[in-house]
């Protein structure tokens, strides 16, 4: 384990998600050189790690935020500044929800997921708000995301409007376009979808002042080419420059800088398996082990040399309820901490209260070395979900 991080993880209560401010800077200045290079707007998608203490952090480097409906964009609006940009994307809104995102304060972008809310709902944004921006999302069905299960362009999604529609769209409804088709996938990919994008929809670009290449973009992963996402886009201002260009990275933002740490509570041999069981729950803190199959690494665990194998389990009635195998050099003991790398993507969002086991602590390694406590649940916390 590195030593700035042992040192600092190994006094907090547990279990707790904990954001490294040092890596999280480094994930922004990345993105802050695509920004750069490319002239695109980089826009954070919330759902990837809603903790409203970073949105400020975020939106100092980035243009703004993507929600995905309008409890995420009032989220967006009560953490950053009054400026920052919200671009909310919903496969179908309430009349209701379209009202109260025309109530929020900053420069509200809506986009519609089919013809049928566009022309409903359009009409009424552009009479209250003439300067709220509307999108609709086009399906480009290109099947490229890393996980089959997260693949937006899967046979029959309800993902988007398909281009053949676009010929019956009123242009005076829209200003942008959107596509998103990625889900971890490397620079290659995002190429492909920026240049498909181009061809894809070429006849109805004019229309528009602006293209949003979605999310799934995995720009911060050290095998990701920033100057292959960098040409692509240009490429593209080149053959479109009327056209702003917009990337809306969740994952990408927040990826590897944060951690999930847990204690071991008990250790258990069965049929010849070490369980180690630890207090966060897989199933309810990173559903994401359980849906897509991830495997989070922990900081310090042997990979080459056979050591102390340990199967980690949760503490919830799900049998399957299982982290995954982990060996160490030296034997764990009940009060060890364990450290999940890349605790943050998908988690937070997704973490549900199963079983009534208590939540992470919501907190941040800041760069000086100093841990800042911003959240820490209780029973009330638990009790107001599930009370009147
Ligand atoms: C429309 C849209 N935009 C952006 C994102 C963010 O994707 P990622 O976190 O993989 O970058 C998603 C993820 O589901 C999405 O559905």
């Amino acid at each position: 384990m590195p030593h700035r991080i042992l040192s600092k993880l190994g006094e907090i209560a547990t279990p707790a998600f904990v954001v490294d401010e040092e890596r999280l800077q480094r994930n922004l200045q990345i993105l802050a050189h695509v920004k750069k290079q490319s002239g695109t707007k980089i826009l954070f998608a919330i759902k990837g790690c809603p903790l409203m203490p970073i949105f400020q952090m975020i939106s100092d480097t980035l243009d703004g935020f993507t929600a995905s409906g309008v409890y995420e964009a009032r989220l967006a609006q009560d953490g950053a500044s009054i400026e920052t940009e919200i671009h909310t994307y919903c496969p179908a809104y309430a009349e209701s929800e379209i009202r109260e995102l025309l109530a929020l304060q900053n420069n509200i972008h809506i986009y519609f997921n089919s013809l049928d809310q566009l022309n409903r709902f359009a009409p009424i944004i552009r009479a209250h708000n003439k300067f709220a921006i509307i999108g609709l999302r086009v399906n480009p069905a290109l099947s490229v995301a890393k996980f089959a299960k997260y693949d937006p362009c899967r046979a029959g999604s309800h993902f988007g409007v398909s281009p053949s529609e676009l010929t019956d769209v009123d242009w005076n409804l829209v200003d942008t376009l959107h596509v998103h088709a990625l889900c971890e996938n490397l620079a290659e990919e995002s190429a492909k979808l920026i240049t498909h994008t181009g061809a894809l929809l070429k006849d109805f670009l004019p229309h528009v002042t602006s293209i949003n290449f979605g999310g799934g973009h995995f720009i911060t992963h050290p095998d990701y080419k920033t100057d292959v996402l960098i040409n692509a886009l240009k490429e593209f201002k080149a053959r479109f420059p009327h056209l702003t260009t917009v990337l809306e990275p969740g994952a990408a933002v927040v990826y590897d800088a944060g951690y999930l740490v847990a204690s071991v509570l008990g250790l258990q041999n069965n049929d010849g398996v070490q369980n180690a069981v630890l207090d966060a729950s897989a199933n309810a803190h990173v559903p994401d082990v359980m849906k897509a199959g991830v495997r989070l690494s922990v900081l310090g665990e042997t990979e080459d040399q056979p050591g102390h194998s340990y199967t980690f389990v949760s503490r919830t009635c799900m049998a399957r309820d299982v982290w995954g195998d982990y060996a160490f050099a030296q034997p764990l003991s009940v009060g060890d901490k364990i450290v999940f790398a890349d605790g943050l993507q998908y988690s937070l969002g997704e973490a549900n209260w199963f079983n009534g086991h208590p939540r992470p602590d919501l907190a941040m390694l800041e760069t000086g070395g100093n841990i800042r406590i911003w959240r820490h649940f209780t029973y009330a916390d638990f009790k107001h979900n599930y009370s009147t």
